[in-house]
């Protein structure tokens, strides 16, 4: 069956993933990925599929409420799968104005353009709204965020979100969107931005700078293959029940410092360094301010009813992703050089 799929946020970290994955999983589907392309949205992550005949680019801005109605009236979408959003917690801190209008306003934006154009014709439409587990707050030592955890979230990047899916389910109860809805741990893997923990320590070691780890690095973050959150957001798409909510996690923790000196060891072999060398470049900075302390995710709920679970073991996935960065020096160095801001005037400009 042909659908008509808006996915918002496609040239971001996880939605180029998800992108590809469905423009090459379902030739039948046409793909429209909605993308403001800022600082953090690079269409170079999306070269490989970019002239699929069912995947199409529309730039685009959630948080221009007359924009979002526009295109909605021109492409009669059939589901909408929402991930585009200011993502770092540290920019959230130093300017938290900037993730209410995308995360919170956009949200309604979309949801809005929804309601309007899907009015008398829900029957088969759909509203993903992706989300992460940050809303629940932060976990002492013991216990695992499940889908029934009250929300609790402590930073403006989290309480932007947070907002986003009440809006998400009051949209759904007082207008009957259909929607679904999931909250994800951390993500690794190819095309993540290098101001997230990962890319940025490989760049770091790489070029022998400082690798700034924040407190004493001790908080605990669940690490999930980036991979695996496509696959989940897949399954849920296409198995999960309307209104429901699901948690997605990689059951896989690790203390902040335990991955870095992880990391270090790895790419010490790698590079052909002596043993112990990167560690030396660890440097413990001021912590992030209201740090969360552990997330772990319960992600039982997506296993029994829809049967997804990891594919890939931590020290698989995380070897292929280092490999990865190490092989692809030109993406990184267009990303941490700003090169790859010139790729949309340049490949788009007579579009
Ligand atoms: P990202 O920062 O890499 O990408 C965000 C994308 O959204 C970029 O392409 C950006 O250009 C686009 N965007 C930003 N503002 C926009 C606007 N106003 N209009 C249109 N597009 C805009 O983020 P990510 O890590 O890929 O995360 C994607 C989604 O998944 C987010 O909603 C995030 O909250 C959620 N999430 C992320 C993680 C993670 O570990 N990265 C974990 C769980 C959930
Ligand atoms: P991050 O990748 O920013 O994801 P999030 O804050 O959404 O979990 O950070 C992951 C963890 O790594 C988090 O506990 C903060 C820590 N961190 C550092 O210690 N140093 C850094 O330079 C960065 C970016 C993060």
């Amino acid at each position: 069956m042909t659908k008509r799929i808006l996915i918002t946020g496609g040239a971001g970290f996880i939605g180029n993933h998800l992108v590809r994955l469905f423009v090459n999983s379902y030739p039948e589907y046409q793909i429209y990925n909605l993308d403001k392309l800022t600082y953090a949205g690079n269409l170079e992550n999306l070269k490989d599929v970019e002239s699929k005949p069912n995947y199409h680019f529309i730039k685009g801005d959630i948080t221009d409420k007359d924009e979002m109605q526009n295109i909605f009236k021109s492409h009669f979408f059939d589901a909408v799968i929402h991930l585009a959003a200011e993502s770092h917690v540290d920019r959230s801190i130093s300017g938290p104005d900037e993730f209410v209008l995308t995360n919170v306003v956009g949200t309604v934006n979309l949801l809005n353009a929804a309601r309007t154009h899907w009015a008398g014709k829900m029957e088969g439409k759909l509203f993903y709204h992706v989300s992460t587990d940050e809303v629940y707050g932060s976990l002492g030592p013991k216990g695992a965020f499940t889908e029934f955890t009250a929300y609790d979230p402590r930073s403006p990047y989290s309480a932007s979100k947070a907002s986003s899916d009440h809006f998400v389910r009051a949209f759904h109860h007082t207008y009957g969107i259909p929607v679904v809805l999931s909250n994800c741990s951390n993500n690794y893997g190819s095309y993540q931005f290098p101001e997230k923990l990962i890319p940025l320590m490989i760049h770091n070691i790489k070029y022998e700078k400082p690798l700034p780890v924040y407190g004493k690095g001790l908080n605990v973050r669940d690490w999930l293959w980036v991979e695996d959150h496509a696959r989940a957001i897949d399954t849920i798409f296409h198995k999960g029940k309307q209104g429901e909510t699901y948690n997605i996690g990689g059951n896989n923790e690790w203390t902040n410092i335990d991955l870095v000196r992880r990391l270090c060891g790895i790419m010490d072999t790698k590079l052909g360094r002596e043993a112990g060398t990167s560690e030396k470049l660890i440097t413990y900075v001021q912590d992030r301010a209201g740090h969360d302390m552990r997330y772990a995710i319960d992600a039982s709920k997506i296993k029994a009813e829809l049967g997804w679970e990891p594919s890939i073991e931590f020290d698989k996935g995380f070897e292929t992703t280092i490999d990865w960065y190490l092989e692809h020096s030109d993406w990184l160095n267009h990303v941490t050089s700003g090169a790859y801001l010139n790729y949309y005037s340049e490949q788009y400009a007579d579009r």
